[in-house]
Formats: C-alpha cells, structure tokens, sequence
C-alpha cells in the first residue's frame, strides 16, 4: 500500500503552475457525448479521477486519445448507456453522465452514486430536474434507470444550488427541445466553463455564473476544442501550503478572480498576498492569526473543498478560530487525524472550534477523503518529526503529481511503498 513520508519543518516556497481544474474537467468530459464527433480538450489534470472518467468513455463506445494535459475525445459511436457499479464507486461524478447520455440517446442507467466520507451526497436535485425535462426515472435495487423518448425544455427552480445538479440539468437541456431556464443554479466558474465548451460545440446556453441560466436546446452539436479553466482549489490548496509553513511562493497561471473569497482570508491571518495577470504572490507572516469566522458557502462564498486546509492552517495559528461547514455534513471527519498530532479543536456538528497550539506532532495517519487527505500532508509539512500519511489513492484522485510539487516547493516527502 503506497503512503507519503513528511519529515516536517520545510518551509514550502517557490513557484509552481496551476493545473486543470478536476471539477471542469469532468463534467466537460462527459458533455463531450453529446457531441457525436471528435473534441479536442487541453488543460486536463492528469489525475485518477480523469482517467476513470475516459474507462467510463471508453465502456459506452468513445475512443479517447491523451497526450500529456491533452484529450481528444470521439463520441460518433456509443454502444451503451449504462454506468457499471464498479465505476460509479470509483467516481461519484460518474453521475454526470445522466445528464449527457439522456441528453445524446434519450436512455441512462446508472447505480445510487452512494455517499463519501465527507457526506451522504443524495442525486435527487439531479433526479428532480431531469424529470422536469420529460425522463422517467425508476429505481430498483440501487439501480436508476432514466428513460427520456423526448427531453422537452421547462422551467426548473433548484432548491438548493447544486453544483453537479445544475451541471447535468445543462447537460440535458442542451439537446432538448425548447427553451429551458434553471434557477436558484450553482455560480461556480466550472459550471461557465461547461457552459463556454458546449457553446463552442453549438448550444445556445447563456447565464452561468448567475443564479439563472437560459438554454435553447439545438439537437444538433458539433464537435468542439476547448482549453480547462485552472483548478482554483489546487491553487488554494498550495497556498495554503506555504502560508502554513512561513514559506513564500508565485503561483502561475492562476485565475486570481475565482480565489477572491479565499486570498481575503489569507490576507485576515496575516499573509502578504500579490496578484500580477496570471499570478498570485504569497509571503507568510512570522505567526499567522486565527480568523474570528471562516464559513463555508456556495460560491462566490467560501468553497468547502478549501475548508479542510484553512482548518489545519489554523491549527498552529495565535489564538481562537471559528470555522462553520455549511455545504457537507461531514466533511470534519479528517479532524480527529489533527487531533491525534495535537491539534487543539472542538468539533460540533458542522461547528469547528480551533485554539492555536505551538506545534505538531508528526504521527501516523489515514486520509479517508481528497481535500481532508491533502490537508494531512499540510498538516505534516508543518508538524516536527515524521509523518506517514496512508490512503493516498484519495489524494491522487484530484491532485496530479502531489508529492512532486510538494518536493520542487521545498517539502521532504516521499511516495513510500509500505
Ligand atoms: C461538486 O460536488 C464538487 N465535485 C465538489 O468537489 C464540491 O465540494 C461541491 O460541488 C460543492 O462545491 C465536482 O464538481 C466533481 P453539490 P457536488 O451538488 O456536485 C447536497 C472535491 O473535493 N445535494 O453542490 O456533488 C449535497 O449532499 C469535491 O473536489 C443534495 O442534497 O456538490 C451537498 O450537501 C468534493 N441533493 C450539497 O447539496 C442533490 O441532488 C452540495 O452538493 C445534490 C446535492
């Protein structure tokens, strides 16, 4: 079983470029079915998450061809509808698909995505709107079967936004006859860039990024070439990094407008943050300061998938910090982690209350989700002595060559082989 070993102390300060958002590059993957032709995508992360999305394209008939960050995706023949256990419990996201297969052959069949680590994580706000555009959905067994002879366009309010949710509802009102609108939709920039793909590919989808999205569905899509925003969370994910261990680092290629909500929070704990085009600056301060309130939310709100790091960068931090999850129930579950190298916080229900300790220890520890995961090797850059992190398969699903970067930033890690 691969771990990481940290040997903590390293200060992690560099430069290092952004890679292809995981959370874009799924759900484009899969919009390419619509298609029916070839679509070149660049950008993309080389990440396990991506590379079970193509065994998934692949299994319903697309040919799919990588070079390095570079896709090329041939969806004109799709032999099957159907997502198999095996892969939809390899990949939640699988989920996406629904969207994308109804929306090209009118039929889906997947299993109940089933819950995570950080929450149960149900589909019926999917369920609800595909629905809503004219597909009957029975389930038996954990098995949904999605049955659409005509996708009609409707008037689709979400109660909550949804991120995956608002996605699959573009997805399949893309192709569908008449107009759509979606409201109460998620405002994430990964939802504008699937909106930008498929316009490129012919669909006439306008509004993401706001709460109300419009969409004159066009039958007839065309294949596209369409380049990955960068991954704001990767981003995030390092600069905290270096923030929590006094380091200082030049990200490039960010896009520093969807990281509005978290540089201002590196900024309240004290960091020195520059941003210059497609880059963002980050000197740590001596002694980072707690944060009265950190909440999470949907975006242009603080992200969740940011949250775990924010938590453990606090945990050496002076003082009392707040911290309130707000989009998954469980997503404290790494907590304990930081409480066996001896964090000091208090978890109640989706309430975190951190007090600022002077150091931690190393020891050894499991990740059980990505960004919970990625927050424990942080946790034992900061920490003295050694770390061994295990689990790290759930790392890897979204963060592409993780312990290389962390090593070319100045960390002493190693993929170990236990
Ligand atoms: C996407 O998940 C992201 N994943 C998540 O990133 C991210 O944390 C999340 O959006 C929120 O920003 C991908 O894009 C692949 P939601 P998604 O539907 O679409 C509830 C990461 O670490 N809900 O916005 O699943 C749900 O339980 C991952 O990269 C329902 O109740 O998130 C949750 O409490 C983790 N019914 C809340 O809504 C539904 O039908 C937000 O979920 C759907 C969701």
């Amino acid at each position: 079983m691969e771990s990481y070993h940290i040997r903590g102390g390293n200060k992690i300060s560099g430069e290092y470029s952004v890679k292809g958002a995981k959370n874009a590059a799924l759900p484009i993957l899969a919009a390419t079915i619509l298609c029916g032709a070839e679509c070149q995508l660049s950008n993309i992360p080389q990440i396990t998450d991506v590379n079970s999305m193509k065994k998934i394209l692949n299994e319903l008939g697309c040919k799919t061809d990588t070079s390095e960050e570079t896709v090329i995706v041939d969806s004109s023949e799709l032999v099957a509808d159907t997502i198999s256990l095996k892969r939809m419990r390899e990949m939640r996201s699988s989920v996406f698909l629904l969207g994308a297969l109804l929306g090209r052959c009118g039929s889906a069949v997947i299993s109940q995505p089933g819950g995570c680590n950080i929450g149960s994580r149900p589909i019926d706000l999917h369920l609800h709107a595909l629905r809503m555009l004219g597909t009957e959905i029975t389930e038996k067994d954990d098995v949904i079967i999605c049955k659409a002879s005509k996708l009609r366009g409707a008037v689709i309010e979400f109660s909550f936004p949804s991120v995956g949710a608002t996605e699959n509802a573009i997805m399949a009102a893309a192709t569908a006859e008449g107009h759509t609108i979606l409201k109460n939709c998620a405002m994430e920039p990964e939802i504008c860039d699937l909106q930008n793909f498929l316009n490129s590919c012919g669909a006439d989808i306008h509004g993401s990024g706001t709460k109300t999205i419009h969409i004159n569905g066009n039958s007839a899509l065309h294949g596209g070439n369409h380049r990955i925003i960068p991954d704001r969370i990767e981003c995030g994910t390092y600069l905290v990094a270096a923030a929590a261990t006094g380091g200082e680092i030049v990200v490039k290629n960010a896009e520093s407008l969807h990281l509005k909500s978290i540089l201002e929070k590196l900024i309240e704990t004290g960091c020195t943050v520059g941003v210059k085009r497609d880059r963002i600056y980050l000197k740590a301060c001596e002694k980072l300061t707690a944060l009265d309130k950190l909440i999470t939310g949907p975006y242009p709100e603080f992200p969740t998938d940011l949250q775990s790091p924010f938590l453990t960068m606090l945990t050496l931090a002076e003082g009392k910090s707040y911290v309130e999850e707000t989009i998954f129930e469980n997503r404290f579950a790494f907590a304990n982690e930081l409480k066996r190298m001896g964090a000091d916080l208090l978890v109640e229900d989706n309430h975190a209350f951190v007090t600022g300790v002077k150091e931690l220890q190393g020891c050894r520890v499991a990740a059980t989700d990505l960004r919970g995961g990625a927050s424990l090797a942080i946790a034992g850059l900061m920490a003295q002595g050694e770390t061994f992190i295990e689990g790290i398969e759930h790392i890897e699903r979204g963060y592409a060559d993780f312990s290389q970067t962390l090593r070319s930033l100045g960390a002493d890690i190693r993929k170990t082989n236990d």
